[in-house]
């Protein structure tokens, strides 16, 4: 069985619509749902968790309940950090679940193909996500703005979602995280602090995370893009 979870319980703070940003509409329609979408065109998935803010849970199983064509999925609450809603998906999966995928609610314009062999690898290797190559020279600074360390940009991935994992591994990270009480910022992180071994799997610069207005933009033109190419 493979599940994907969902985080889509955020703020949206940084997108200044005073509203969670993955309710926005993208080419007509909430970039959440279109997120589900996506994953609801692949034959291989299974179940689809969407973790929703706490007071947001209602609207979301409403507007899903008005879409058609969408894999099998739950509707559940989410907690303050992006990893507690993610632990909160994990929780609520199907007890038989192998392989499971975490991807942004607010990445709706990942490719099936990324999404396939994201899986793929996870098989193999344990844990895979998906990232493109930096495209800009990266600097480590300390804390006043003094350049430290330009590390060699052919070794530099910039990491999106999904990070699709064998379901006792994440399970596993999510857990050792709880109780060491560390705070990671993606879900690979809990599980290289185990020791385990995390690939990654080059997807494409359209899989960008919606997180500012001007993204929006971005999108919508990235998504004329993609419907051009069909
Ligand atoms: N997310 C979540 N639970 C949280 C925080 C974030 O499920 N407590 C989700 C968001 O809804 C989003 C994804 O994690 O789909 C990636 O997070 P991010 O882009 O940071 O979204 P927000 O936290 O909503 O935005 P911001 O940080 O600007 O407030
Ligand atoms: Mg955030």
């Amino acid at each position: 069985m493979i599940t994907v979870i969902f985080p889509a319980a955020g703020q949206g703070k940084r997108m200044k619509a005073g509203m969670n940003k993955v309710f926005l509409e993208l080419g007509g329609l909430p970039i959440f749902i279109r997120t589900l979408l996506k994953f609801s065109g692949c034959s291989c998935i299974d179940e689809m968790i969407v973790v929703a803010a706490p007071d947001e849970v209602e609207d979301m199983k409403q507007l899903l309940s008005t879409v058609e064509g969408l894999k099998p999925y739950k509707v559940v609450s989410g907690g303050s950090e992006r990893q507690y809603s993610v632990w909160n998906g994990l929780k609520a999966a199907a007890a038989d679940t192998e392989i499971v995928l975490v991807h942004d609610a607010a990445r709706p314009l990942v490719s099936e193909d990324t999404i396939l062999r994201t899986i793929d690898e996870a098989r193999l290797s344990g844990g895979a996500v998906a990232a493109v190559k930096a495209k800009n020279t990266i600097k480590r600074c300390n804390g006043d703005g003094v350049v430290e360390e330009t590390p060699d940009r052919a070794f530099l991935w910039e990491i999106q979602t999904p990070q699709t994992f064998r379901m006792q591994l994440l399970m596993k990270a999510n857990q050792k995280a709880e109780e060491d009480g560390f705070l990671g910022t993606d879900d690979a992180s809990l599980v290289e602090r185990l020791g385990a071994m995390v690939k990654i799997v080059e997807s494409d610069y359209y899989n960008i995370k919606i997180t500012t207005p001007e993204d929006l933009v971005i999108a919508e033109a990235f998504l004329k893009a993609q419907e051009g190419n069909r």
